[in-house]
């Protein structure tokens, strides 16, 4: 997975950039859509924890016993910003099955594109757990720049952000408001269009999974 600029990973695999096509095209149908994003999604768990530390454990096979490494322990939340992060979080669970998951509810003012927040809810120990925030899209940077405002304010461990598409200018936004915080994506796009909607884009992620087109 090369690294575009500091702390933006982007997926390097022929697998996910075909899986993402076919999420691209407006008449795949809403289940193989969220079957798509699932699948891409634990590609993405797969990279970012490329990075986790491991211990060495003993552990006695049926022939004998020898050192091997595990993951060391590490308290993990993955929050999905509300809707269309919740169609990632079951590809993340699936490789982290020890996370816990809590929710931050944002959309985009249909006008002024900026997020409203609508809810929130972490779990007592959130302070002690690095926190893996997934969502599909990043478009402006305006609702994960928010979202992240609001983990900042419970806890000071590492935050990952991991997106499926993103526009060139969310990015520069988060970097810029937070460059602390870890990037992973499948792809960058061209640009965002004058409806902050990224081109060419897969059209609105919230919609095609839940059918509200
Ligand atoms: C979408 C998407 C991101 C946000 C990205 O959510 O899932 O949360 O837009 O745009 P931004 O980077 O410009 O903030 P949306 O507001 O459509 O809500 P939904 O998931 O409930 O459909
Ligand atoms: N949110 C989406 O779902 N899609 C975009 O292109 C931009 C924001």
């Amino acid at each position: 997975m090369p690294e575009t600029s500091n702390n933006v990973h982007i997926l390097d695999h022929p697998l996910a950039k075909h899986k993402l096509t076919q999420m691209r095209d407006k008449n795949t149908p809403r289940s193989v859509f969220k079957a798509l994003t699932n699948e891409l999604s634990t590609m993405l768990a797969y990279e970012v924890t490329k990075e986790f530390e491991t211990v060495d454990v003993e552990v006695e096979t049926p022939l004998m016993k020898t050192v091997q490494p595990e993951l060391k322990e590490q308290k993990l939340a993955v929050i999905p910003i509300l809707r269309a992060g919740l169609g990632m979080v079951d590809g993340f669970t699936y490789l982290l099955p020890n996370a816990i998951v809590s929710h931050i509810g944002l959309y985009r003012d249909p006008v002024t594109k900026k997020p409203i927040e609508y809810f929130r809810k972490f779990p007592k120990d959130i302070a002690e757990r690095e926190v893996i925030i997934v969502d599909p899209m990043l478009a402006t940077g305006g609702s994960a720049i928010e979202a992240i405002n609001i983990i900042k304010s419970v806890t000071d461990q590492q935050i990952y952000l991991v997106n499926i598409l993103d526009a060139p200018e969310g990015i520069k936004a988060v970097q810029e408001a937070h460059p602390d915080v870890k990037l992973y994506t499948v792809e960058v796009d061209e640009k965002l269009n004058d409806n902050a909607y990224i081109l060419p884009g897969l059209g609105d992620a919230g919609d095609r999974l839940f059918g509200t087109e």
